[in-house]
């Protein structure tokens, strides 16, 4: 089974004031919690692991939007180092996709906004996720996948939080396993907010009142 980076419960991060942090965000947040080189070292190292795995036939990775698109694009960065490099290469296609979900008589329901997915049939997919809660998104996404019958789907998320909330569900990759705090940056948002910051950061509780809608 996959596991990622492990941070501990009692990690507190890091004083903010050691990085740079944009002006207009600085009295929201707490600390600094994965700096932003970090999550490319982490990112750089999972590049590798998925061409292992998958590197023998077309891939086409799949961004889940809004939140998974610095993640998809670093992500993709290194790979493409990886095909530049080496002595083998594949071959790799884009498409993105938005999710809406929704709770119907308790079970969560998905909408998917973008790409016709039967583009995937026959296909080697990587789906790649900013962070994976209770897994439920995940496992609806999946199952609508599967109705197009892909060659095979792997699932890679940035982060995964530590949670007793989850379904049970875990991913074939996973950048950092993290306790049950909300964060944001690196294209992480609260309310749309914060996805313009580098590093993944703790908010203020009062950033929480401020940012809301
Ligand atoms: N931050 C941002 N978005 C999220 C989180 C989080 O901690 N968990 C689920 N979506
Ligand atoms: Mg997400």
């Amino acid at each position: 089974m996959a596991h990622g980076l492990q941070i501990r419960d009692e990690e507190s991060g890091y004083n903010k004031n050691l990085f740079c942090i944009p002006k207009h965000y600085e009295e929201d947040l707490e600390r600094v919690f994965i700096p932003h080189g970090l999550i490319l070292d982490r990112t750089e190292r999972l590049a590798r692991d998925i061409m292992q795995d998958m590197g023998s036939h077309h891939i086409v990775a799949l961004c889940v939007l809004k939140g998974g698109y610095k993640f998809f694009a670093d992500l993709l960065d290194h790979i493409k180092a990886l095909n530049q490099n080496g002595d083998k290469s594949v071959l790799i296609t884009v498409d993105f996709v938005r999710i809406k979900s929704y709770c119907d008589s308790d079970t969560e329901q998905i909408s998917i906004v973008g790409e016709e997915l039967s583009t995937l049939n026959g296909k080697n997919v990587l789906v790649v996720e900013d962070i994976i809660e209770t897994g439920r998104t995940m496992k609806a996404l999946l199952s609508k996948l599967k109705d197009n019958e892909p060659k095979m789907v792997k699932v890679v998320s940035l982060l995964v939080k530590r949670t007793d909330r989850t379904s049970g569900y875990r991913p074939d990759y996973i950048g950092f396993e993290i306790p049950d705090k909300f964060v944001v940056g690196y294209a992480l948002d609260y309310n749309e907010y914060f996805r313009d910051l580098n590093h993944i950061c703790i908010l203020k509780e009062k950033a929480k009142e401020k940012y809301r809608t």
